[in-house]
């Protein structure tokens, strides 16, 4: 049996210095094997940055996925380009730079992490139903983690259930917030809507409220400032069977 910590979106450095903060007494709680980090909001301003995308790594994170602000800042293009860790959403065209899947080996087992993008309420990529289907194809591990990056609750609940049995894991991100139905598909398939972000939770979604609340009253746009305060990491800890990539376990974490 092998631990798996995956972190949900982190909101500016602030958020990622004290992910580094608390990450190895996190992975020694939960004995975690694994980091998987979702790194699409890390860089201050927006999106991720090389400096961030490498921050997260030196941190201790084994994969970075990101999610629709992946090709916020030029110079990520080069940086997805030559990363093999560092992924984007896997339903953009080939032609775009990044993968948007890697395998993490492990000698006797390997682990495929996996970037899907939801279109519910986002972006028109390729539908992301049809897009697993074509990359489950070409994995052969046993032990398959997608992160769906999706806002619609809907669309990341069929999503689980359409992958039910066929990976080991199916966990949310990008609405910055945690939900309470983790479970376990078909006994074998981990699940989550949204794992929650890292950041400010006193906040919009880690931004501040005043800006947020404001902009909705006025319709004016305010350049947005990111909350202050006491930061919290939202993530999951789920337990594979290595051997048949077999989840026994989801556990929702805030610390
Ligand atoms: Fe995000
Ligand atoms: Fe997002």
């Amino acid at each position: 049996m092998i631990n798996i910590l995956f972190i949900g979106d982190v909101v500016g450095q602030k958020s990622c210095a004290v992910l580094r903060e608390k990450l190895p007494a996190m992975k020694n709680e939960y004995n975690a094997k694994i980091v998987i980090v979702n790194g699409e909001n890390s860089a201050d301003g927006n999106g991720i940055t090389p400096v961030t995308a490498r921050y997260l790594l030196d941190s201790g994170a084994d994969a970075v996925t990101t999610g629709n602000h992946c090709f916020r800042r030029k110079e990520m293009d080069a940086f997805y380009e030559q990363s093999d860790t560092v992924i984007r959403p896997v339903n953009y065209p080939d032609s775009v730079p990044g993968k948007g899947y890697t395998v993490l080996d492990f000698g006797s087992y390997s682990v495929a992490v996996i970037n899907l993008l939801g279109t519910v309420f986002m972006q028109n990529l390729e539908n992301p139903f049809h897009c697993i289907d074509r990359i489950l194809e070409k994995i052969n591990s046993k032990v398959i983690i997608v992160d769906f990056h999706a806002e619609a609750t809907s669309e990341k609940k069929a999503m689980g259930h359409y992958l039910a049995g066929r990976v080991s894991a199916v966990l949310g991100t990008h609405t910055h917030v945690q939900t309470a139905d983790e479970e376990i598909l078909k006994g074998c398939t981990g699940y989550i809507t949204d794992v929650g972000m890292t950041g400010v939770m006193d906040s919009v979604l880690g931004i501040k409220k005043e800006i947020i609340i404001n902009n909705m009253i006025t319709g004016y746009p305010q350049r947005y400032e990111y909350a202050e305060g006491r930061c919290e990491v939202c993530g999951a800890v789920i337990e594979v069977d290595e051997k048949t990539g077999i989840c026994t376990s989801v556990k929702r974490i805030r610390c």
